[in-house]
C-alpha cells in the first residue's frame, strides 16, 4: 500500500539524472503498490515545489509537463493507495506544513491522528486534506520549530515518539537542500547506496535503475540521507545499524520484456520461477540441503504441529502445502488466514512451527500474526519472495522463493514458487524425521525437476485457453470446482478472475457442491472443474467425474482441466484443456497455469488493466 521514494544527489556527480528523473522512475516501478494518486516534492532555490494529482502516475506526469518543476537534486515521491480520505488531488501526497516549508509523504495508518489533530487545530493549524499524513506533517513542523531547533532529524525523532500505528514517513525541508529524513515503524523502507547519491524506497524497485546496493532498515528506525552519507538511529536518537545486501536482480527483470502486460510476462516466467526455486537445494543423491533455514535440525524434529499463516493467493499455496506435508511427514498442518489467527486465541507453543507465506514479506496481517505466534513461543519460518523484507527478517528461519520481482498486482509466478518452496520444506522435514526413504524423496525431487518443462508445454498451448477466454468475455459468473489439491487450485482460479476481470467467481470443494452451492447452477452457468489424475488415488478421479455430471445435468457449461490421456471427461465437457501427467500432489503447479491465462485473457478482452486492477494494491501494509 503506497509506494514511496526519496532521493538526495548532487548535480555534478549525476549529470544524467536529477531528483525528478529518479522520483518518477521510482514511482513507475512502485506504482503496483497503489495508484489512487501520485505526487512529488523537490527542494530548489530555498523553497519546496510540489505537484500531485489523483489517479495514475501518468496524470502527475501530465501535470508536471504543464507546470514544470525547477531543477533539483533532492526530493520525495509518493504513489497512493487511499486509506484516510478518498483518492482526490487534495488528499494526494506530499502534504506540506509549516507554511509550505516542509513536505511529507507517508505509507501506513497513524492510529492516534485524531487526538493530535485536535491539539494542532487548537494551536491554530489549518488542514487542507482529510489525511492522517497531513497531521504528521504538521506535527513535524511544530517539533522542528519547538524543541528541535531547526534540526530536521531531531524533529522527526520528536514527532514519531508521539505517533501510534504503522508508518513510513519521508520529509524534506526548504532549509535543508540535499537532506531527506525518513522514519519507519511497521511499514517497509529500504535504503539504496549510490556514488555521490543515496536513495530511499518502499522496496528496492524504487531505485533499481540506479543502484543494486541496498540496506535493510530495522523496526523503529530513523534514517537521514545526504548525497555523501547516511545515518541510522532508533527513535531516541541512539545510533543503529542496517544490514547491507546486493539486489540479485536488475532493472531488466522488472520490465515487460515484449509482453503486453506484466501479468502475462509473469505467467510466462513460471518455468524459471519454479526451476530457480528448486536450484541448489538438493544434491545428486536427492538429499536436501536447506542451509539458509537458520533453524536447528533437532528443533525441527521435535515439532508436533505446523500452522501456515498467509493471506489471499499465498494462503492457497499454504492449502496445497497441507496436503503434501501431511502426506509426506505425517505432521498435522493447519492453514489459517493471518488476520483470523491473530485475533482469536490460537493454541501454539514451542513445538509448533509457524510457516508464514508472503510474496512481499510486508503483508501487515501476516506480520502481526507471526509476531503474535512468536510471543506465544512458537518457532517461526518465512517463505518469502522479497529479500530484506520485514517478515523474513523477524522470523527465526527463512526459505526464499526465487520467482524474481512480481510487478502485476495479481500474483502468479510467486504462487507457483511458493508451492515449490513448501514442497521442499515438506521433503526436508520428511528427510530429517525419517518419514520417507531417501529413494522416495529422490523420486519426488525428480518429478519436481520435470515441472518447468511441463509448464512450458502448457504455455506453448496457451492459445487454446485464450480463445475460450475471449469467447466468454460476457460471462457474469464463473464457478470453479476441485477436490484434494484441486480445491485450492479452484479457489485460486476464482480469485484471479474476481480481482482482474471483476466477474463474480467462486471456488468450491467439489464434494461440497451438493450441500448448497449446486443451487447456483442454471442453464449455461460456466463451471471450471479441476480433475485429478486418473492414475492417482483410487476414488478421487471418479468422484470428480461424477461432480462434472451433476452440474452438467443441471445445465452447466463444463470447462475441464484434466491430465493428458484422461478420456473419461471428454463426454461430459464443453471444453477440455489437458495438462501433462504428474503425481497428484504436484498437480497444482500445472493445473493453475491455464486458469491464470484464462483470467488474464478474459480481463484483457474486457479492456481492463490487468496489472493494476481497481481498488487493489500489491503489498497490503495495513491491517
Ligand atoms: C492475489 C494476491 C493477494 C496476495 C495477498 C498476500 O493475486 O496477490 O491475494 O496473495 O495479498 O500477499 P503477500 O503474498 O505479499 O503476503
Amino acid at each position: 500500500m503506497c509506494g514511496i521514494v526519496g532521493y538526495a544527489g548532487t548535480s555534478s556527480a549525476n549529470a544524467d539524472h536529477g531528483a525528478l528523473d529518479v522520483l518518477i522512475e521510482g514511482l513507475r516501478r512502485l506504482e503496483y503498490r497503489g495508484y489512487d494518486s501520485a505526487g512529488v516534492a523537490v527542494v530548489a532555490d530555498g523553497a519546496i515545489h510540489s505537484r500531485k494529482k489523483a489517479g495514475k502516475l501518468v496524470n502527475l506526469e501530465n501535470e508536471i509537463a504543464q507546470a514544470p518543476l525547477p531543477e533539483s537534486v533532492t526530493g520525495i515521491g509518493h504513489t497512493r493507495w487511499a486509506t484516510h480520505g478518498g483518492p482526490s488531488d487534495g488528499n494526494a501526497h506530499p502534504h506540506l506544513a509549516d507554511g509550505g516549508k516542509l513536505a511529507m509523504i507517508h505509507n501506513g495508518i497513524i492510529e492516534n491522528f485524531a487526538g493530535i489533530k485536535a491539539e494542532l487545530l487548537a494551536d491554530g493549524v489549518e488542514f487542507l486534506s482529510e489525511t492522517d499524513t497531513e497531521v504528521a506533517a504538521a506535527l513535524l513542523g511544530k517539533m522542528y520549530s519547538n524543541g528541535a531547533d531547526g534540526d530536521l532529524t531531531k524533529a522527526m525523532q520528536l514527532a514519531v515518539q508521539r505517533l501510534e500505528g504503522a508508518f513510513t514517513l519521508l520529509a524534506v525541508h526548504q532549509d535543508h537542500p540535499g537532506v531527506v529524513v525518513a522514519a519507519r515503524r511497521n511499514s517497509p523502507l529500504v535504503l539504496g547506496l549510490g556514488d555521490g547519491e543515496n536513495f530511499l524506497g518502499s522496496d528496492v524497485s524504487g531505485f533499481i535503475d540506479f543502484t543494486r546496493r541496498a540496506v535493510e532498515l530495522g523496526q523503529d528506525q530513523i534514517v537521514t540521507i545526504t548525497p555523501e552519507s547516511h545515518s541510522i538511529t532508533d527513535f531516541d536518537g541512539n545510533p543503529a545499524e542496517g544490514k547491507e545486501f546486493t539486489v540479485d536482480w536488475d532493472a531488466a527483470s522488472a520490465e515487460k520484456g515484449g509482453f503486453p502486460s506484466f501479468m502475462e510476462k509473469e505467467i510466462f516466467d513460471q518455468p524459471a520461477a519454479v526451476a530457480d526455486t528448486l536450484l541448489g537445494r538438493s544434491d545428486a543423491e536427492g538429499r536436501l540441503t536447506l542451509d539458509e533455514l537458520r533453524i536447528d535440525a533437532e528443533d525441527l524434529t521435535k515439532i508436533n504441529k505446523i500452522v501456515v499463516l498467509a493471506c489471499g493467493t499465498s494462503a492457497y499455496a499454504g492449502q496445497v502445502a497441507k496436503y503434501a506435508i501431511e502426506s509426506w511427514c505425517r505432521i498435522p498442518v493447519e492453514v489459517e488466514l493471518s488476520h483470523e489467527f491473530r485475533y482469536r486465541e490460537p493454541i501454539v507453543d514451542k513445538k509448533t512451527l509457524i510457516v508464514s507465506i508472503s510474496q512481499s514479506g510486508e503483508t501487515m496481517d501476516t506480520l502481526m500474526a507471526v509476531r503474535y505466534a512468536k510471543e506465544q513461543g512458537a518457532k517461526t519460518m518465512s517463505i518469502c519472495n522479497t529479500n530484506g523484507s520485514t517478515i523474513p527478517r523477524e522470523s527465526d528461519a527463512v526459505l526464499y522463493t526465487h520467482a524474481g520481482p512480481e510487478i502485476a498486482v495479481a500474483s502468479t509466478k510467486a504462487f507457483l514458487a511458493q508451492i515449490t518452496a513448501t514442497y521442499l520444506l515438506g521433503l526436508y522435514l520428511a528427510q530429517l524425521r525419517g518419514n520417507l526413504f531417501s529413494g522416495q524423496i529422490k523420486d519426488i525431487l525428480a518429478d519436481l525437476g520435470k515441472i518447468p518443462a511441463k509448464i512450458q508445454d502448457i504455455l506453448d498451448r496457451s492459445g487454446e485457453i485464450k480463445e475460450l477466454a475471449r469467447s466468454m468475455a460476457d460471462a457474469s459468473s464463473v464457478l470453479f470446482l476441485g477436490r484434494h489439491v484441486g480445491y485450492p487450485v479452484a479457489m485460486e482460479g476464482a480469485l484471479k478472475l474476481k480481482e482482474i476481470a471483476y466477474i463474480h467467481a467462486e471456488g468450491f470443494a467439489a464434494g461440497e457442491l451438493k450441500h448448497g452451492p449446486i443451487a447456483l447452477i442454471d442453464d449455461g452457468q460456466p463451471v471450471f472443474v479441476v480433475v485429478p489424475s486418473p492414475r492417482g488415488r483410487d476414488s478421487l478421479h471418479s468422484k470428480v467425474v461424477s461432480n462434472i455430471q451433476e452440474v452438467r445435468a443441471r445445465g452447466a457449461k463444463t470447462l475441464v482441466i484434466a491430465e493428458d490421456g484422461d478420456n473419461a471427461v471428454k463426454d461430459f465437457s464443453e471444453f477440455v484443456f489437458y495438462v501433462p501427467e504428474t503425481p497428484t500432489l504436484l498437480m497444482p503447479l500445472l493445473a493453475t497455469v491455464p486458469l491464470q491465462i484464462f483470467a488474464c485473457e478474459l480481463a484483457t478482452a474486457k479492456g481492463f488493466d490487468v496489472d493494476q486492477p481497481r481498488n487493489l494494491a500489491k503489498s497490503v501494509t495495513v491491517e
